[in-house]
């Protein structure tokens, strides 16, 4: 979506007409957010440490509301070598959207993508790049975790403990996908451009590695030592609307195959259990005869559980249904698994002549089926025609 950009190249190389610099060399790509008081510090280390050993280009992907675009440009032209700014009108997906935006425009064979606060240290982007030239990764991360790493930089206990429960439960998630990254929520890495495959990549703000790591898998990840300094100037953009963000891109992440989404409608089903005993023994208790308790119990459990399954698993699949016509096709095909498993049962213990036991097994698990496979088909499929359509509007409206 270039339209969409506003683009400064502020140098164009000696050898002529592209930007692409020869095979070999980096691009450093920059997602910036308001770093005005950051980016000419950052360039500056990049000049005294990259170029000498490395050549190298700088893609800053800008979504500020501040002068930053301008600071580069200006201090650009101390540069020896070409920068350029992309800022976007609309900063669809954040952090993640923009950094996949510089990896789209970089031309060289290794991208190594960085924050604009000086967090990072330029030195060792020869090093990231080397490291991979010589093992043949794909991947090359900078970790805070391993030995001669350190998270220094870290503000505050707080987020030391925030960004160390992330980091579990994200290895906790994806422990064959992640195996040999120790920090998966480094925001500073180096890839190789063959490996990115852009198409299939869907940003959803800070954890671009994570999305990296899961859907474009490059082959071989290796992993060099980094500190984590102090910011330069200013203060860290992440809030607390970021981690609820982080929270569902794992939820998307970690339900993008049909099969984990049937492991987590179960799942979400069992903890439907909870609210439903727990509303049986309130209702009961009030003096409300069993029959009608359980029916309505029943229904506390669907309400939960079609609650967790529209914002864990189809979060990005609702735009063409309304939702009391989704939570009405819901509740029905739940209703309608409890009111076809007795029959089931009876007609499996009376014509095939099954013990119960087995039988309501097989009833549970037949039912259980079938109620996800309606689920994704009757409520969450977008309807034909509707796909295109539906993800320009959500697009749009991001
Ligand atoms: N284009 C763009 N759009 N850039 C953004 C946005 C955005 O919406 N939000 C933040 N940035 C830029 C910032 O301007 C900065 O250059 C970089 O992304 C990192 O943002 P910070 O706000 O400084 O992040 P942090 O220091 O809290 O977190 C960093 O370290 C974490 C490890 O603890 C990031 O690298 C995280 O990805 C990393 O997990
Ligand atoms: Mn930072």
């Amino acid at each position: 979506m270039t339209h969409e950009y506003t683009e400064y190249t502020a140098r164009v190389p000696e050898t002529g007409a592209t930007e692409i610099p020869e095979p070999g060399a980096v691009t450093i790509v920059v997602p910036t957010f308001n770093e005005s008081q950051n980016v000419r510090q950052l360039l500056h280390q990049i000049t005294a440490s990259v170029p000498a050993r490395l050549p190298c280009e700088v893609v800053f992907v800008d979504d500020s509301t501040d002068d930053t675009p301008d600071v580069i440009r200006d201090a650009a032209k101390d540069c020896p070598f070409p920068v350029t700014v992309l800022h976007r009108e609309q900063p669809v997906g954040g952090l993640g959207g923009a950094v996949v935006e510089g990896m789209k425009a970089a031309g060289s064979d290794w991208i190594v993508v960085m924050d604009g606060d000086c967090q990072h240290p330029p030195s060792l982007v020869p090093e990231l790049v080397a490291t991979g030239e010589r093992t043949g990764a794909g991947l090359v991360v900078a970790s805070r975790y391993i030995k001669g790493g350190s998270r220094a930089g870290l503000a505050g206990s707080y987020r030391v403990a925030v960004s160390r429960a992330a980091t579990w439960l994200t290895k906790a998630l994806f422990p064959r996908r992640l195996h040999g990254i120790s920090d998966p929520m480094s925001g500073f890495f180096a890839i190789r451009r063959s490996a990115v495959t852009a198409d299939v990549l869907k940003p959803l703000g800070y954890k671009i590695l994570l999305e990296l790591a899961v859907r474009s898998r490059p082959r071989t990840v290796t992993e060099v030592p980094f500190v984590f300094q102090d910011r330069y100037a200013g203060e860290s953009k992440s809030t607390a609307q970021e981690g609820v963000r982080f929270l569902r891109h794992l939820a998307g992440l970690r339900t993008a195959s049909p099969v984990a989404r049937m492991v987590g409608f179960g799942l979400i089903g069992l903890s439907g259990f909870v609210p439903n005993l727990l509303g049986l023994y309130a209702l009961t208790a009030a003096g409300v005869h069993y029959v009608p308790a359980e029916i309505l119990a029943n229904q506390l459990g669907v309400g939960w559980n079609f609650y967790l399954i529209e914002h864990l698993l189809f979060r990005d699949r609702r735009d063409h249904r309304r939702w009391w016509d989704r939570l009405g096709r819901f509740a029905l095909l739940a209703n309608a698994d409890l009111v076809l498993r007795i029959p089931l049962i009876a007609l499996l213990v009376h014509r095939f002549g099954m013990s119960a036991l087995p039988a309501t097994a097989l009833a549970l698990v037949t039912t259980f089926v079938l109620r996800f496979v309606g689920t994704e088909a009757l409520v969450y499929l977008p309807r034909r025609g509707m796909r295109g359509s539906r993800r320009t509007a959500a697009r749009r409206a991001v």
